[in-house]
């Protein structure tokens, strides 16, 4: 059984000051205790949020990391410092960060390793352009993807999300049984890869909100979402973790 994860990627939003009113409010709301929830803030706001979740089940996110412990590498973050401040997910490889600060494959593989060396949890993040999946081409970027990102590894708690690249911010999602398609060949990879096909979870993320979140959920095999500009809204994030 795989326990369904939403996690709310808050990108470069929120001030420390905001973030810390945002998690105020949240923590308030009463959220199905069914669902795993995990909120990922900009970096200078993990400390104020970790404080203020310590008294919850909330867990905690970083959006990117470094792949070395420590050193002269000028404005990056490390593992250690994501640890140490509690946080328990990362995100690697998102579309964003491959796309505007060019991360590629070999990069994004000593980044899974080093979240391997020190039991941080991975969200590996895999997807398309429309340009790919108008090719035809979907299964066979996602695939390189896969191969590349998740070589000489043996991760054994590891999060995947797709997320069609069309689909981030935009508001045209994919369809719940497209994004199940893509994600029973990540499973299916997956396996052949590390072996943890049953267990791997595997989310869908792309335009999720409270309006969509129950068509993808009801497909079994979609275990969560990550969730961009929803997330930003404590009412529609409940509402999101609340899908059932
Ligand atoms: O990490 C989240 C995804 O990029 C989705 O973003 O929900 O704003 O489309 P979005």
């Amino acid at each position: 059984m795989r326990r369904p994860l939403i996690a709310g990627n808050w990108k470069m939003n929120m001030t420390p000051d905001e973030a810390k009113v945002f998690i105020e409010d949240f923590k308030k709301q009463e959220l199905d205790s069914t669902v795993e929830v995990a909120v990922i803030p900009p970096f200078v706001d993990l400390g104020i949020v970790s404080r203020e979740i310590s008294d919850t089940e909330i867990k905690l996110g970083a959006q990117n990391m470094c792949w070395e412990d420590n050193g002269a590498y000028t404005g990056e973050i490390s593992p250690l410092m994501l640890k140490e401040i509690g946080v328990e997910y990362v995100i690697i490889g998102h579309s964003e960060r491959r796309g505007y600060f060019k991360e590629d494959d070999g990069m994004l593989n000593l980044k899974m390793k080093a979240c391997e060396r020190h039991g941080l949890k991975p969200i590996l993040c895999v997807g398309e352009t429309l340009e790919e999946r108008e090719m035809g081409l979907t299964l066979e970027k996602i695939g390189r993807e896969l191969d590349e990102d998740l070589k000489d590894l043996s991760l054994k708690e590891l999060v995947i999300a797709y997320e069609p690249i069309w689909a981030i911010g935009t508001g045209k999602n994919a369809s719940p049984d497209d994004a199940l398609y893509v994600i029973e060949f990540i499973r299916k990879k997956v396996d052949e890869l590390l072996k943890i096909g049953e267990m791997v979870r595997i989310l869908y993320g792309g335009s999720v909100k409270a309006d969509n979140i129950k068509g993808f959920m009801d497909r079994e095999g979609i275990d969560g979402a990550l969730v961009g500009g929803a997330s930003l809204k404590v009412n529609e994030f409940t509402r999101i973790v609340n899908f059932k």
